[in-house]
């Protein structure tokens, strides 16, 4: 991705494998510092995913597969570490599909760190094929809303939600594109914002109760990432997805959810399944460590939501825009 740094560009992944170290952007510092944790543990990598140093669906996949690499070059114990990984966070799939990947690799006596680096490749070249095939559903001179950050920092690199909208700019489409701000943590503002202000693509942060206000007065596409998808097509993403679709669907606004395989769980046939997480209380009731709310009063703090498939228009995939009814194509890709 892009970065614009005091007057410099320079090109970074979210997560990459260097001198002997997995190096992640810190997400918690963006916008206003640009940092890069530096992990030489698994278990420090680990906590980076609680921790959400490194989020986002595809990146955290990318971040298990290199903490199961260093656990191999630690010696370690490679189902113990596989366990402290998957612990991290529950409902994006990648996680979950990196370290089973890696856990295959590892066994069969691959090279951990070049399968962990095959696996985070293979995510950027899916985001890319997702880029392409979304990026004709945009028309030119149109608005998009989007939700949350799937972008380059979600996804190792290029996005997926994101990914149409870049590779649309770069066919030369107008664009301006309604980023909602994606309460509590904050993603959409801190980070979607971000990413858009670096590649110069024309955007608004919008409060995320706006979002019917926008749409009904002309919004053309909602596109949004997934962290696990159903073999229904149901699908959890980032809470507040579920009402744009629902709004999505009563406007006649087209709502896509775009996602390579890795988030795609065909071993569970609905999104009632999907577990969501919970997150502390204090990230509802305070603001950068500040209480807001009232003393005493209590908070719930559900991260994702789950969108049922007969909102959803189609799904972006790196094969091509699918119908939920059509998701059995990607299963064992
Ligand atoms: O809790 P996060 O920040 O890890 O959640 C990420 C999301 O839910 C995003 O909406 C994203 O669309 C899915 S990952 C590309």
């Amino acid at each position: 991705m892009r970065i614009r740094l005091n007057g410099t560009v320079i090109e970074r992944r979210a997560v990459w494998f260097e001198s002997g170290k997995v190096m992640m952007i810190d997400q918690r510092a963006l916008p206003h510092r640009f940092e890069v944790a530096e992990l030489d543990r698994h278990e420090d990598v680990a906590e980076a995913i609680r921790n959400m140093t490194v989020r986002g669906a595809p990146s955290i996949g990318a971040a298990a597969a290199y903490g199961m690499a260093l656990a191999a070059m630690e010696n370690a114990d490679i189902e113990g570490a596989a366990g402290l990984l998957k612990g991290t966070r529950p409902t994006a799939n990648d996680l979950f599909h990196a370290v089973d990947h890696m856990l295959r690799c590892i066994r069969s006596g691959g090279d951990p760190l070049s399968s962990a680096d095959a696996y985070a490749n293979d995510i950027v070249d899916r985001c890319l094929s997702i880029g392409k095939h979304g990026a004709d559903l945009i028309r030119d001179d149109s608005k998009v809303m989007t939700h949350c950050n799937a972008g380059a920092l979600a996804a190792v690199d290029v996005g997926t939600a994101l990914a149409p909208i870049r590779m649309a700019r770069e066919m030369g489409k107008d664009l301006f594109v309604y980023v909602s701000e994606t309460r509590p943590r904050l993603q959409g503002m801190r980070l979607t914002s971000w990413e858009l202000r670096n590649e110069g693509i024309r955007h608004a942060v919008i409060a995320d109760g706006a979002s019917g206000h926008f749409m009904r007065k002309g919004v053309d596409i909602v596109i949004v990432g997934a962290d696990r998808i159903a073999s229904n097509g149901d699908f959890a993403n980032k809470i507040g997805t579920y009402e744009k679709a629902v709004l999505a669907r009563e406007l006649g606004i087209p709502f896509y959810a775009a996602a390579p395989v890795s988030t795609f769980d065909f071993s569970i046939s609905s999104g009632e399944s999907i577990p969501i997480e919970s997150r502390e209380e204090s990230e509802v009731t305070e603001i950068e460590g500040r209480r807001i709310a009232p003393e005493g009063v209590k908070a719930l703090n559900p991260s994702f939501d789950v969108t049922p498939s007969k909102y959803v228009t189609g799904f972006v995939t790196e094969i091509g825009i699918l119908g939920p009814s059509e998701l059995e194509r990607l299963r064992g890709r």
